[in-house]
C-alpha cells in the first residue's frame, strides 16, 4: 500500500485524489439568479442529501482566487438555487456549463439551453432536466477553502414515468456521475439486494412511518 500524508499534500494534490477516491459522485446541476436579474448555472458534484426531514440538500462549493463563484454569490445575495439531475441526453450540456463564464452571461442562453419559470422560487429551471428542486437557503458553512450551503427543498419536480410512489427508477432515470479528472459515468449493472431484516426499536419505526423505500 502507498501511504500519502496530507501535510505533504498541496491543495491541488489533494483536490485531485479526493476528486479521484470519492466516486462515482452525483452531480447537482444548479440554476441561480444574480440580484440583477441574470441567470446561471453550473453543475457540481460534491453534492448529497443531509436531511429528510425536512429534504435538504447540500452542496460544496470552492472559491475562485478572485472571489466567489456565481452560483455561491447568488445563493448568498438571493438564497434561492434549484438543483436539477441530469441525465445521460444532456451529459454533453452539463459539462460544458462549467466553463467560466463571466458573471453577466447566462450559461444556459450560450448553450441554448430552455430555461421555464420555477413555481416557489425566482431562478429558473431547466426545462429538459428529469428531476429539478426547487430550494431555499438554510445555512452556510465554511470548511477549508469551501463553502457548504444546504437548501431546504421546497418543491419536486419529476418528470412523469420516472416512478411510482415516490420510489424513482433509476434505470428510467440514467442520470450521469463524476469521476476523477473530466470523466464521467453512467450506472452500469443495478444490483437488487434483499431488504434488511424488519428492526424494532421505536425510532426505526418512527422514521419508516415518514419515509419507505421498500
Ligand atoms: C461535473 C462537474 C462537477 C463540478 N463540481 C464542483 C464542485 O463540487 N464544487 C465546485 O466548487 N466546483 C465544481 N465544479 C466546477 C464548477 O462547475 C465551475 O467552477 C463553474 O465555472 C462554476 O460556475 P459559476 O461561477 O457560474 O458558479 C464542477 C464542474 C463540473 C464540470
Amino acid at each position: 500500500m502507498q501511504e500519502i500524508r496530507s501535510a505533504d499534500l498541496t491543495g491541488e494534490a489533494a483536490y485531485k485524489l479526493l476528486c479521484g477516491i470519492v466516486v462515482p459522485r452525483p452531480v447537482a446541476w444548479v440554476s441561480t439568479r444574480s440580484v440583477t436579474g441574470v441567470s446561471n448555472l453550473a453543475p457540481f458534484s460534491c453534492f448529497t442529501f443531509v436531511s429528510h426531514t425536512p429534504p435538504m440538500l447540500g452542496i460544496s462549493i470552492g472559491r475562485r482566487p478572485n472571489g466567489l463563484k456565481d452560483t455561491a454569490r447568488n445563493i448568498h445575495e438571493t438564497r434561492e438555487f434549484v438543483v436539477h439531475i441530469s441525465d445521460e441526453t444532456l451529459l454533453d450540456l452539463l459539462h460544458r456549463s462549467g466553463a467560466e463564464f463571466p458573471p453577466e452571461v447566462s450559461e444556459a442562453d450560450m448553450l441554448g439551453l430552455e430555461l421555464v419559470p420555477s413555481k416557489l422560487v425566482e431562478p429558473l429551471r431547466v426545462a429538459k432536466a428529469p428531476i429539478a428542486m426547487e430550494c431555499r437557503l438554510h445555512r452556510v458553512i465554511d470548511f477549508g477553502n469551501n463553502q457548504f450551503f444546504v437548501g431546504e427543498v421546497d418543491l419536486f419536480h419529476i418528470r412523469k414515468g420516472l416512478g411510482i410512489d415516490n420510489k424513482i427508477d433509476a434505470g428510467r432515470l440514467r442520470p450521469v456521475a463524476r469521476l476523477g479528472g473530466p470523466n464521467y459515468s453512467t450506472l452500469g449493472q443495478i444490483i437488487g439486494m434483499p431488504p434488511q431484516p424488519e428492526q424494532s426499536s421505536s425510532e426505526n419505526t418512527a422514521q419508516k412511518s415518514a419515509v419507505s423505500w421498500g
